[in-house]
């Protein structure tokens, strides 16, 4: 019994460094700490000009954006009006890494969000592609309000002409990993965001 408390405590108290994906990081981009200071500001944001409505439904892109999702809502729900939680999952077409626009519901809302003050949470926006298609889906079904949180932005975003109101960290045009975000479905529970080394993606 002793022994397995002793582990529980190293395994809890282990850095990044010391995790399994430490050794497959090249560099990290938005340390957690940034992460955690930055949602706080966002919720902050969001809640001052969410003060006269009566809720807001946050509506999050599975599975990328789930771990922002969790962390906003828990910032926002200490400053702002209440929340309530939906999830969408959506597939896009696309090649490899990039996204077409072409998109697919694989799993819809639970529930009508007619006459609400809907809030996208979004882990990324890359081209935007996808991120248009779901507002056009959202906006057809009369919400009182869309607006989008995105925690993180890349250049080529601002190309097209996405409404994004709220944005964490514009980050460089290169492939992320971690708080949420996967390379063929790993990474996602690193609590920081940084880029992986080639040698990865040479793996079979
Ligand atoms: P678009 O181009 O439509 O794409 O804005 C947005 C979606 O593409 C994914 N995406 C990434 N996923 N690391 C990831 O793990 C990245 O660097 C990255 N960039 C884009 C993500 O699913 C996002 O919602
Ligand atoms: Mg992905």
């Amino acid at each position: 019994m002793s022994a397995e408390r002793g582990s529980e405590r190293s395994y809890m108290g282990a850095t990044a460094e010391e995790s399994w994906y430490g050794a497959d990081i090249e560099r990290v981009v938005v340390t957690e700490e940034q992460i955690r200071d930055r949602t706080a500001e966002l919720a902050k944001q969001v809640a001052a000009e969410y003060g006269a409505v009566p809720g807001v439904l946050l509506v999050c892109v599975l599975k990328g954006a789930v771990m922002f999702m969790a962390d906003f809502a828990r910032a926002l729900g200490r400053l702002g009006p209440p929340v309530e939680l939906e999830f969408m999952a959506i597939s896009s077409y696309g090649q490899g890494t990039t996204s077409s626009g072409v998109v697919r519901i694989l799993k819809d809302l639970d529930r009508d969000i007619a006459a609400r003050h809907v809030l996208v949470v979004e882990d990324i926006v890359d081209s935007g592609l996808t991120l248009s298609w779901l507002l056009r889906y959202l906006a057809s079904r009369s919400p009182a309000s869309v607006e989008v949180v995105t925690l993180f932005r890349k250049p080529d975003a601002v190309k097209v002409p996405v409404p994004v109101r709220f944005v964490g960290f514009d980050i460089p045009s290169e492939f992320v990993v971690g708080y949420g975000l996967d390379y063929a479905e790993r990474y996602r529970e690193m609590p920081y965001v940084g880029v992986l080394k080639p040698e990865v993606y040479a793996r079979p």
